[in-house]
């Protein structure tokens, strides 16, 4: 698998990883064995990378990542704290850092953290100078080895790559949300930060694999979190209208790649945009595991398939999202 330098972490990673939110919850069961199944075939399949959160079934996910950890060498493990408590910038300090890090260390079993990120924060965090003081400690302190933050909008990210010591910056980037195009990853490639592409199925619209019939469980995010009831609404399908997601996907079926699946199409390209460290589709399964991996040896998009991806967000998408995140 092509490797990338992950900014400022110094590690260099495979460009396709594991995001490990589907391990935890939110996403219907996994059982732990299915879970397992899914981190085995992405470590045997080259992935050096794995995103996952001190909140991911509240902490299921870290422990299962922690599982596999003991028994591989290279793989780099990136978790996310501050969700667990109310989200007002008074709980973003030294002393719950220090909490929080202390049960993420136990979960993964390790004692120094390759990656922390700020989980989202709100957005005065992104403006305080005692908040990355802290976490300036905390790489001090040999309980992290870097930190980064994962953003909701591009004007977070701007202001977090603006800080000396952020290593990454986790954005949604996908095919219906081009936005970090514009701003983020040219100053992330300027500055030296890490660009961490998340939701890159767009929840799986990116598939191809759902129609107007498709429905999920009631406890699936992508049930109860359809207009943001739970979270950011961006996190759901990137944010974008299920039945205009759809006829995005569609519009973008003939440009498949011979061979690919459009989940392929979606990840390549995420890989050709300048500035990507890293693209973390979640998975289910060890099918899905593999199919992932399979877009790091996809040829790089020609200019006519760029195109396209382009004219369907200008067309459908950006009408719809653009001034949001
Ligand atoms: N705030 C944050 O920091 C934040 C928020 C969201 C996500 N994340 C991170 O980003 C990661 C990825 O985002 P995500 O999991 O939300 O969404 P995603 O990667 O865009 O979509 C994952 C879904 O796509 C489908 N899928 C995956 N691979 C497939 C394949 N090869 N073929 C067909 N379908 C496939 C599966 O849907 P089915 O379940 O329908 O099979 C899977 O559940 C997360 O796991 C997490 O680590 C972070």
């Amino acid at each position: 698998m092509e490797m990338r330098r992950l900014g400022r972490t110094g590690r260099d990673v495979g460009v396709v990883g594991l995001g490990a939110w589907q391990l935890g919850g939110d996403w219907g069961s996994v059982d732990e064995s299915d879970a397992l199944a899914v981190l085995h075939a992405a470590i045997d399949g080259g992935v050096t990378f794995i995103d996952t959160a001190d909140v991911y079934g509240d902490g299921r996910s870290e422990r299962l990542v922690g599982q596999v950890l003991k028994a591989s060498d290279g793989l780099t493990v990136a978790t996310k704290m501050g969700r667990r408590v109310e989200q007002v910038p008074e709980n973003y300090t030294l002393q719950n850092f220090r909490a929080w890090n202390d049960r993420s260390r136990q979960n993964l079993g390790v004692d120094t953290i390759d990656l922390v990120q700020l989980h989202c924060p709100p957005t005065p965090v992104y403006s305080d100078d005692e908040v990355f003081d802290a976490l300036d400690a905390l790489v001090d302190e040999g309980r992290i080895a870097s930190y980064g933050v994962s953003v909701e909008t591009c004007a977070e990210a701007l202001t977090a790559i603006a800080r000396p010591n952020v290593a990454s910056v986790q954005i949604i980037l996908n095919a219906l949300r081009l936005k970090p195009l514009d701003e983020v990853l040219p100053a992330a490639r300027a500055a030296g930060v890490g660009i961490i592409a998340r939701v890159p199925l767009a929840s799986g619209l990116l598939s191809g694999k759902y129609d107007e019939h498709t429905t999920f469980g009631d406890d699936d995010h992508r049930t109860y979190n359809r207009h943001g009831e739970a979270f950011d609404v961006g996190e759901t399908f990137s944010g974008v209208d299920f039945s205009t997601g759809l006829e995005a996907v569609r519009r973008l079926m003939p440009w498949l790649p011979a061979g690919a699946a459009m989940a392929q199409f979606a990840l390549r390209w995420i890989i050709d945009q300048p500035g990507v460290s890293v693209v973390i589709p979640g998975a289910r399964n060890p099918e899905q595991v593999a199919g992932n991996i399979s877009a790091a040896t996809l040829t790089p998009l020609t200019p006519d398939q760029l195109t396209a991806v382009q004219q369907t967000y200008d067309d459908l998408i950006r009408p719809q999202i653009h001034d949001r995140w």
